[in-house]
């Protein structure tokens, strides 16, 4: 039996991430990877905004540990925000602190953000810090915390699982928060284990959040808290401007739809770049089902 816990190993080990570089997208990724570059991104994005969808993209990357390569995706990423510009998609940029340098030096991943977010107001567009693994959170509100004293267009994920999350919402009202169950495998130290626990946890949040006043973007594929979040909203009187959906590129594609044909907004992420094997292994991870996609790719490729 292949097992959750599997996948998140296979998500960390080094020599098969450099081996997935060098192949691109195998076994199925294609179907949720929107291609290598800028250009095939960009094509995505205007593919899902005529069909009422709103985008964000995430050029793939994430744990590095040399200062070159952390200068040279801050750069991709301002030519991401310049090439939406330039094709005058509806999407905004998300990114990983790692990959912009916070585990060799926090003053340099402040500068690469700093740039970027230059870019982004420039363009009045915003950019969604992803949340990694629990060993990556403290030193990411500090961060954030360093960014919001200069930029307001940036803003953090939640993730459910941890116990900390409450408060954590609490500690940042008024921002535009996206937030989700979580998807490391985190120490019960630290988060929840249990489903239900992880899902009432998440509803809770939510519902916090939303009564704060506060925007809120909630990225989830799970329809019954969907329905909550809906219900919610129009028992309290929340506008649909207070509030989005998030899903992930090729994942309930046909519910994303009918999400936004419902006039609430309908956010899809949209990862692209060469250093996919992280990200495949964890949707790998998530859900037993999407191993379809891996052995229909081993079919294919
Ligand atoms: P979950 O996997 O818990 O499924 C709940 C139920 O929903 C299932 O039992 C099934 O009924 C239904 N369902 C789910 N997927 C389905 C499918 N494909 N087809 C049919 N039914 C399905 N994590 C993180 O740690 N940091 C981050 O920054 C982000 N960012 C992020 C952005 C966006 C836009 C999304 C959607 C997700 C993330 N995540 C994330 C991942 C997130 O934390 C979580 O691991 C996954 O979304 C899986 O949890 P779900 O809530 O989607 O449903």
């Amino acid at each position: 039996m292949i097992t959750r816990d599997f996948f998140l190993f296979l998500a960390k080990n080094d020599f098969m991430k450099d081996k997935a570089r060098k192949w691109g997208p195998k076994f199925g990724a294609k179907s949720v990877i929107a291609g290598e570059t800028i250009e095939e991104a960009m094509q995505t994005a205007k593919e899902l905004n005529e069909k009422g969808l709103k985008v964000t993209v995430d050029h793939l990357g994430e744990f590095v540990y040399n200062k070159e390569e952390a200068m040279d995706a801050a750069d991709y990423c301002i030519r991401t925000l310049e090439g939406m510009e330039e094709s005058g998609v509806d999407c905004n940029l998300s990114l990983k602190l790692t990959q912009l340098g916070l585990d060799i030096d926090k003053e340099l991943c402040i500068s690469n953000m700093r740039a970027i977010l230059d870019t982004a107001k420039k363009y009045n567009n915003f950019v969604r810090i992803d949340m990694e693994d629990y060993s990556h959170i403290e030193a990411t509100f500090e961060v954030l915390e360093e960014l919001r004293k200069t930029h307001d267009n940036v803003g953090p994920a939640i993730q459910a699982y941890l116990f900390r999350s409450e408060q954590d919402v609490e500690a940042l009202k008024g921002m535009n928060i996206r937030l989700m169950k979580g998807a490391y495998n985190e120490s019960p130290e630290v988060a929840f284990k249990d489903q239900k626990e992880i899902d009432n946890n998440y509803i809770n949040i939510i519902k916090r959040h939303m009564r704060n006043g506060s925007y809120a973007a909630v990225a989830t594929h799970d329809h019954k808290i969907i329905a909550e979040v809906k219900k919610f909203a129009e028992e309290n009187g929340i506008s649909k401007d207070q509030f989005e959906f998030q899903m992930l590129y090729g994942f309930r594609s046909e519910l994303q739809e009918e999400i936004a044909a419902e006039g609430f907004k309908m956010r899809v992420y949209v990862p692209f770049g060469n250093d996919w094997y992280g990200y495949f292994m964890r949707r790998l991870a998530e859900r037993p089902q999407n191993i379809t996609f891996a052995v229909r790719g081993v079919l294919t490729n």
